[in-house]
């Protein structure tokens, strides 16, 4: 995809990340879904953001111990202090013969804050490429739907 505003961040599952089935936690995927958004917030909007809602998530499939897993966040949208963040989450077998397959994916919204605690305005966002036109169009009617 063409997207200006977008990082990527990927980490090899270890050990300490699994829940009691051997698995990997789906909290420790959650939180770096947030680190991966909070990133590419900070990185737009040049300051400080916090999460103020994450829509709903749905794990397709199980991650496992030893999986690289990539999170892409993308700037999709901008409103005044708050930035919409797609995260789509990959994993993939690296001793396997697979292509990375779609793990899960969310809206994360990110609220810039001033020094001073209150959310704080960030540069306005014109979609350009074909791909941020779309996600933008998508994201608009998503937060138009829940007022927001
Ligand atoms: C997010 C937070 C700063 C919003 O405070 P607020 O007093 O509602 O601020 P405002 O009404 O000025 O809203 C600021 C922006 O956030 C957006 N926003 C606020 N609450 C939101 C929510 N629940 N969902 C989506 N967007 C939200 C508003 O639409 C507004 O966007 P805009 O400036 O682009 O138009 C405040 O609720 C907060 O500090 N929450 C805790 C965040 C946090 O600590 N997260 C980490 C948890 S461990």
């Amino acid at each position: 995809m063409n997207i200006r505003n977008q990082i990527v961040m990927s980490q090899v599952m270890l050990p300490h990340q699994a829940n009691v089935a051997g698995n990997v936690h789906g909290g420790e995927i959650m939180k770096f879904m947030d680190t991966a958004a909070g990133a590419v917030a900070m990185k737009y909007a040049k300051a400080n953001c916090v999460t103020a809602r994450v829509d709903e998530l749905e794990f397709h499939l199980p991650i496992f111990v030893g999986a690289l897993v990539t999170c892409t966040a993308s700037i999709v949208y901008v409103g005044r202090s708050s930035m919409e963040v797609f995260v789509n989450v990959e994993s993939e077998d690296l001793e396997a013969n697979s292509k990375p397959e779609k793990a899960l994916s969310a809206y994360f919204t990110m609220v810039c804050m001033g020094k001073n605690g209150r959310p704080q305005s960030v540069p306005e966002y014109t979609p350009e490429t074909e791909d941020e036109v779309k996600l933008y169009q998508e994201a608009k009617a998503k937060r138009e739907k829940k007022g927001k």
